[in-house]
């Protein structure tokens, strides 16, 4: 008998589903050590009474600092301003385009920030840097500005992943998972359901390669960054394992899930699932590899489904492509867990606009902006009004799956967080390529992320 790719039957019926965004999310979120710095900045010593810059500023100009929120044209940021424009004719925006790894465009933003300079005004960061910028006082606790009314319209969860020490710094624009990106047409082809297991899948993968169906079978985030440690959070999740203990003061990754995980990655290159040049790979390759039909299989964020289907992106998969949560390991919870990302905007100390940057940032969260990330860019929307609509899910087949995801959080409560992932990521990203085992791998991490844990961090 055929089997569907799309069925939910078959493989898929152990799968419990499980939404614990809320759960997975404060558990991210740990108010951290002892605040330092934030103090010396404007944000921090003045109160929204005092300032009286609540958001209701209808004119002014100011610059958003904002990575490319995906490739596909129109860019979203264009969209989102011209909106933006048109509700307030008065306030210009100016795009700052700013790099798309995270790690560029953190350390190009602390330089920038930390010089004292007063552009750009808003920031899009990632949702790991509240406790980093909180601790250094490189970005305005948003919650001495707007009230708590504001931050209930957010879905739960995401405002706590934003807090660091009992502030606010970031409000949340967009919230990614990671998903898995399958050719529904290939899988027909080999008569194979949806993979819910990893080991489903790595042999998916190379049965569908080595029918000559596609180049590559599976690819993913394997370089040395931050995507690589999402990437690996996600096969730690699904074997049960965690990064830190939940005080964050020590490694736990000296465990058998991390070696199941690790040990699972090495073997997708070795297998022939995965092509040996996914330790090269960001999301940008990922994407294009599998958009251009180079591959059976990715794993991406919520936008590799409008990526996959707008023909300009380019893409020459319109109309094949299914998305479907993460495998996980076998006698495991499924599905697997998706790891927690996305973006906020915060507001630079140094803004000389805050009235404005506030109206703007509002705005951001209204309904006009996250029906227009949700619907037109496959975003899942931070607000709970957008998230919830039907008419919006009906358009965002991403979001209409979101329910059935299982999460994990970054370890980014303390503020050492960037150290922590680059423990992670190097490491991996080495044993990767056959330079360690995965135990060595993951001992060599556990020591440097210790070590960064029980120094200042920054
Ligand atoms: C996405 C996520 C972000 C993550 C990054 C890694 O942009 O939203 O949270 O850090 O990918 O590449």
């Amino acid at each position: 008998m055929k089997i569907l790719p799309t069925s939910r039957g078959g493989r898929r019926s152990a799968r419990v589903a499980v939404a614990c965004a809320a759960v997975a999310l404060v558990a991210a979120c740990s108010s951290g050590g002892s605040s330092s710095g934030s103090s010396s900045s404007p944000g921090a010593a003045g109160s929204s009474a005092s300032s009286g810059a609540s958001g209701n500023a209808t004119s002014g100009s100011i610059t958003w600092w904002a990575s490319p929120i995906t490739t596909t044209s129109p860019d979203p940021r264009t969209v989102l301003i011209g909106a933006f424009e048109q509700a307030y004719p008065n306030i210009k925006v100016n795009l700052q385009s700013a790099p798309t790894d995270t790690d560029t465009n953190r350390a190009s933003l602390i330089t920038t920030i930390s010089g004292g300079a007063s552009s750009p005004d808003v920031f899009m960061g990632d949702v790991i840097w509240p406790a980093q910028f909180g601790k250094a006082g490189l970005a305005v606790p948003l919650s001495q500005y707007l009230p708590a009314s504001y931050w209930a319209t957010f879905a739960p969860g995401l405002v706590q992943g934003a807090t660091y020490n009992g502030q606010v710094y970031g409000s949340p624009l967009f919230e990614d998972q990671g998903f898995l990106y399958y050719r529904k047409d290939l899988l027909a082809k080999e008569h194979l359901a949806v993979p819910t297991t990893w080991p489903e899948l790595e042999a998916d993968a190379v049965k569908i390669k080595n029918a000559g169906l596609a180049k590559y079978g599976y690819v993913w985030q394997g370089a040395s960054y931050e995507g690589l440690t999402c990437n690996f959070m996600e096969y730690l999740g699904s074997a049960g394992g965690s990064v830190l203990n939940s005080g964050m003061t020590a490694s736990t990754l000296s465990s058998p899930a991390a070696v199941q995980a690790a040990t699972f990655m090495r073997s997708l290159i070795t297998s022939g699932a995965s092509p040996g040049a996914v330790t090269t790979f960001q999301e940008g390759q990922a994407m294009s590899a599998f958009a251009t039909g180079q591959a059976a299989f990715l794993r991406n964020w919520d936008y590799g489904y409008s990526y996959s289907q707008t023909k300009s992106s380019p893409s020459s998969v319109v109309g094949d492509v299914g998305v479907s949560p993460l495998p996980s390991f076998p006698g495991q919870p499924s599905p697997g867990t998706s790891n927690i990302g996305g973006w906020n905007l915060y507001i630079n100390p140094h803004s000389k606009n805050i009235a404005a940057d506030l109206t703007f940032i509002k705005w951001m969260a209204g309904t006009d902006a996250q029906t227009i990330l949700a619907t037109q860019f496959s975003e899942i929307p931070t607000t709970t009004a957008v998230r919830d609509s039907a008419a919006v899910k009906a358009k965002n087949p991403v979001l209409a799956i979101v329910g059935q995801t299982r999460l994990i959080p970054r370890p980014a409560g303390t503020a050492a967080y960037a150290k922590v992932s680059q423990a992670i990521y190097t490491n991996i990203n080495s044993m990767l390529s056959g330079g360690a085992s995965p135990s060595g791998a993951l001992s060599a991490a556990a020591s440097q992320i210790n070590s960064a844990v029980s120094s200042s961090g920054l």
